[in-house]
Formats: structure tokens, sequence, C-alpha cells
């Protein structure tokens, strides 16, 4: 247990230092963010669901701000890595009550919780004070509707109905 949290320790390290770093460069210039688009922009259109899902395909926004903020640990097809990220795939509780979707995005999540059959002890840090509430329904939206995952698009409105 020790040596996977470390394991897990290192990862986050890892992850974190690069999601930083991809931070920086879309917030620090206006002039210069094509870099980090491009990856952005190049994932709609390599996913299997982008023939098959209009919905998935039309929400650039979503998979731009799921590309950014959240790839880094929950991985860009949406696996997570085992034991440490808990999968967005095919995960009931992502396509599962919107409201508590939203409460997790927006607030965070810690404590023990088991995705497809593998525990997760971790924390996930709140994203209500880093995206704003229409970043958040359009990153929820994307992940609900990708990978193939099939539940409904959650709006702005919902967002911000949702308090702590
Ligand atoms: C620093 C790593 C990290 C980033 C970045 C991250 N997450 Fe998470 N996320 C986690 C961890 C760890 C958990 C599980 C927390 C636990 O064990 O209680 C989690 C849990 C979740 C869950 C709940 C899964 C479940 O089965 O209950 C959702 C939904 C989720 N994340 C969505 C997102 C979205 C959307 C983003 C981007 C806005 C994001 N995460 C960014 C680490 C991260």
């Amino acid at each position: 247990m020790s040596s996977l949290r470390k394991i897990g320790f290192v990862a986050a390290g890892l992850l974190f230092a690069l999601s930083a770093c991809s931070k920086s460069t879309t917030s620090s210039s206006s002039s210069t963010g094509t870099a980090p688009q491009s990856s952005a922009a190049a994932s709609p259109a390599g996913s299997p669901m982008a023939a098959t899902s209009p919905a998935a395909a039309a929400n650039t926004a979503g998979a731009s701000v799921y590309n950014t903020n959240c790839a880094s640990c929950h991985q860009a097809t949406g696996e997570g890595v085992a034991g440490a990220f808990p999968p967005l795939a095919g995960n009931p509780t992502v396509t599962g009550n919107a409201t508590k979707v939203i409460h997790i995005v927006k607030y965070g999540l810690k404590g023990a919780i088991t995705v497809k059959g593998k525990s997760y002890n971790g924390m996930m840090p709140p994203w209500g004070s880093t995206l704003s509430n229409a970043d958040i329904a359009a990153v929820i939206s994307y992940v609900r509707s990708s990978w193939g995952n099939a539940a409904s698009p959650v709006t702005v409105a919902d967002v911000k109905a949702v308090a702590k």
C-alpha cells in the first residue's frame, strides 16, 4: 500500500508539473496561444466519437477545458491511472446524477471510492475557484458524452444552482 501511494505521489507530482506548465502557456499570453490549442483541437477530430456523436464532436470547448485541466490526471482517453486517478470512461458516477457530478467537479472530492472494481483514496482539488461555470458545464458535458459515455449535457444554470 505504501509503495502504491509513493508511486501515486510521484505520478501526481510529475503530472502536476505538466499541467502547471500547460496552464501557464495558455494563460500567460494571448498572442502565442496556438501551441496548447493544437493538441486540444486534434483530440476531438481524432476521436472515434466524432463520427458517431454530434454532441461530443460539437463540444470543442469542453474538450479543450478537459485537455488543459483534467487529462493530466484522468488521461486524454478518460481511462485514468489505476490506483491513483479514477477512470471517467465507463464510470457510472460520471454518467449518473448530474447534480452529484457538478458537486464533485465544483467542490472537489476526497476519501475512499471504488471505480470499476478498483479502490481510490485520493484527493481532487475543487475547480469552482479556477474554472468558470461555463467551463465546468462544458467539461462535464464533454466527459458525460465521450469515450462511450452517453449521458445528458449539463447547462451553465445547472452548474450555478449546485451549492456546497
Ligand atoms: C491532480 C489530479 C486531478 C485532476 C487534474 C483532475 N482530477 Fe478528477 N479526480 C482526481 C482524483 C484523485 C479523484 C478521486 C478522489 C478520491 O479518491 O476521492 C478524482 C475524481 C473525479 C471524479 C469523480 C469520480 C468518481 O467515480 O466518483 C470526477 C467526475 C472527476 N474527477 C472529474 C474531473 C474533471 C472534470 C477534471 C478537470 C476539470 C478533473 N477531474 C481533474 C484527480 C484529478
